[in-house]
C-alpha cells in the first residue's frame, strides 16, 4: 500500500488540511511529523469549519488512526483545548489519536521567549506565531529539552524543570526585562496536563511500523512549506523545523524507503505571513482582490497574508527539494475575472542578474523580483466545476503550464473551500515513480 508526504510547496497556508481531509479516505493512518500549534489546518466540512492546529486532519474521519510525530513540538493546553473541542463538535479521539513519547513539549517559558525576542529584534524580526515553537525546537537541538514522555516521570519533570527554569529565567530577566517563571507552578499545570494525555503518549515511530507490515497506507501531513523549512527555505525568515518531505522520516520515525509518493500543495498564487523575501508580492488592487476573495488571513494570528503571483522558480525548487511526484494546486477560483495572470518564470537579481534556479544567497533572494510569462485569465464560474472538462479552457492552459515547467502532474484542483469543491485530475495513479 502506498505512503505519500504532502507537504507545501510555498510559505504554507497552501491548503494542506483540506487535501489531507479528501485524500484520507485512501490511507488508513495519518502522521503529522513536525511544527506545533503555530499551524492552522482549515477543513471545510459541509458549513462546519474546523481549524486543527496540532492533530492531524484524518481526525475527522472515523477509523483512520492519527499520529502526532516525534517531530512536532506539543503543548499541551492547546493540544488538550483542541482534542476538548473535537469531542464536543461530536468526533471521537477514541483508538484514534496517538501521541510520540518523543515528541517535545512546549513549555511556558517558550512563548515568552519567543515573543520577548521578537519584540528587541528590531529589523531581524522573523514576524513569528509568538506560539513558543521556535525556542522549543531550540531546546530540542540544545539536548535540554522536556518530551512527552517526561511528563510521565514526575521526579524527572521536575529536575528538568528546574534546569531550565533556571536558564530561562535569567535570560528572561536580564536580556529580555521580561517576566519569569516558578517551577511550581508549572510542574502543578503539566502534571494535570499528563495525567489527561497519558493514555495517548506511546512509542508511535513502533506502531507506524508494525502497521505499515500489517499493510496500512500511511499519509504523512507536513505543516508550513517548502520556503519555511530550517534548511532549504527562505533562512533566516523560517519556521524552526523540517517543512520539507525529509522531516516526515525523522518526524515520524519511518524511513524513506517506505515513502512512495509526495505531494507539494500550492495555492494558484502565492500568499506569505510573517516577514522575509517574497519575489512575487504584489501591492495594490491586485493584491487586495486576492486577499479579500481568497481570505487571506492567518488562521492561527488572523494576520493579513502578503499576496502575490504564482511563482514557479519557487515550485520548481519545491519539486526538487522533495522529490514531488505531484502537485494539487488550491484556490484557483480566486484568480476568476483577473484578465491577465502572471507566472513567474525566472528571478531578476540586483545589477541586471538573470536566476533560473533558486539564488544561493539571502541577499540576492531579498532583491530578487519575478520575471513573468504572461497568461490569459477567465471570467467563468469555475466553482461548480466538478472535472477538468468543465474548467475553461484557459484555466486549463494555466494549470497545464505551471505542470510542464513543473515537469510532474496535477493531481487535484480545489475551485472552493469545501471537500467536494476539489476536483480530481485523473493523474493520480502517476503520483508514484516507476521504481515504487
Ligand atoms: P514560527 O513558526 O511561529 O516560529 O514563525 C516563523 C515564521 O513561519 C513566521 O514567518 C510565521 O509567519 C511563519 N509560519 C509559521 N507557521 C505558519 C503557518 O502555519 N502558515 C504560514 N506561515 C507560518
Amino acid at each position: 500500500m502506498p505512503n505519500i508526504v504532502i507537504v507545501g510547496a510555498q510559505w504554507g497556508d497552501e491548503g494542506k488540511g483540506k487535501v489531507v481531509d479528501v485524500i484520507t479516505p485512501h490511507f488508513d493512518v495519518v502522521v503529522r511529523y513536525q511544527g506545533g500549534n503555530n499551524a492552522g489546518h482549515t477543513v471545510v466540512v459541509g458549513r462546519e469549519k474546523f481549524v486543527l492546529q496540532t492533530i492531524p486532519s484524518g481526525i475527522l474521519h472515523p477509523g483512520c488512526r492519527n499520529i502526532i510525530g516525534c517531530g512536532v513540538v506539543v503543548n499541551p493546553a492547546s493540544l488538550i483545548d483542541e482534542m476538548e473541542s473535537l469531542v464536543q463538535r461530536g468526533v471521537s479521539l477514541d483508538g484514534n489519536l496517538y501521541i510520540s513519547k518523543n515528541a517535545h513539549v512546549i513549555m511556558p517559558y517558550h512563548p515568552a521567549l519567543d515573543r520577548a525576542s521578537e519584540s528587541k529584534a528590531g529589523k531581524h524580526r522573523i514576524g513569528t506565531t509568538g506560539k513558543g515553537v521556535g525556542p522549543a525546537y531550540v531546546d530540542k537541538t540544545a539536548r535540554v529539552g522536556i518530551r512527552m514522555a517526561d511528563l510521565l516521570d514526575e521526579r524527572l519533570l521536575r529536575e528538568k524543570l528546574e534546569y531550565n527554569v533556571a536558564q530561562k529565567n535569567r535570560l528572561l530577566r536580564e536580556i529580555y526585562d521580561a517576566e519569569s517563571f516558578a517551577v511550581d507552578n508549572i510542574l502543578s499545570a503539566y502534571l494535570r496536563y499528563a495525567g489527561w494525555l497519558a493514555p495517548y503518549i506511546t512509542d508511535t515511530a513502533l506502531l507506524i511500523h508494525r502497521w505499515m507490515e500489517a499493510g496500512s497506507s500511511v499519509l504523512f501531513e507536513g505543516a508550513q512549506g517548502t520556503m519555511l523549512d530550517l534548511d532549504h527555505g527562505t533562512y533566516p525568515f523560517i519556521t524552526s523545523s523540517s517543512t520539507t518531505a525529509g522531516g516526515a522520516c525523522t518526524g515520524s520515525g519511518v524511513p524513506p524507503t517506505r515513502i512512495h509518493g509526495v505531494i507539494g500543495i500550492s495555492k494558484a498564487y502565492c500568499t506569505r505571513v510573517g516577514n522575509g523575501p517574497f519575489p512575487t508580492e504584489l501591492s495594490g488592487d491586485t493584491a487586495d482582490l486576492l486577499r479579500m476573495r481568497g481570505n487571506e488571513f492567518g488562521s492561527v494570528t488572523g494576520r493579513p497574508r502578503r499576496c502575490g503571483w504564482v511563482d514557479a522558480v519557487g515550485l520548481r525548487y519545491a519539486t526538487r527539494i522533495n522529490g514531488l511526484t505531484g502537485l494539487i494546486v488550491t484556490k484557483l477560483d480566486v484568480l476568476t475575472g483577473i484578465d491577465q495572470l502572471n507566472v513567474a518564470v525566472r528571478y531578476r537579481g540586483p545589477e541586471g542578474a538573470s536566476f533560473d534556479e533558486f539564488p544561493y544567497h539571502q541577499s540576492i533572494l531579498h532583491k530578487a523580483e519575478g520575471e513573468y510569462i504572461p497568461l490569459p485569465g477567465w471570467d467563468e464560474d469555475i466553482s461548480g466545476a466538478r472535472s477538468l472538462e468543465e474548467l475553461p479552457q484557459n484555466a486549463r492552459a494555466y494549470l497545464d503550464y505551471i505542470s510542464d515547467f513543473l515537469g510532474i502532474p496535477v493531481v487535484m484542483v480545489g475551485v472552493g473551500p469545501g471537500r467536494d469543491e476539489m476536483i480530481w485530475t485523473g493523474a493520480a495513479e502517476r503520483v508514484r515513480p516507476a521504481a515504487a
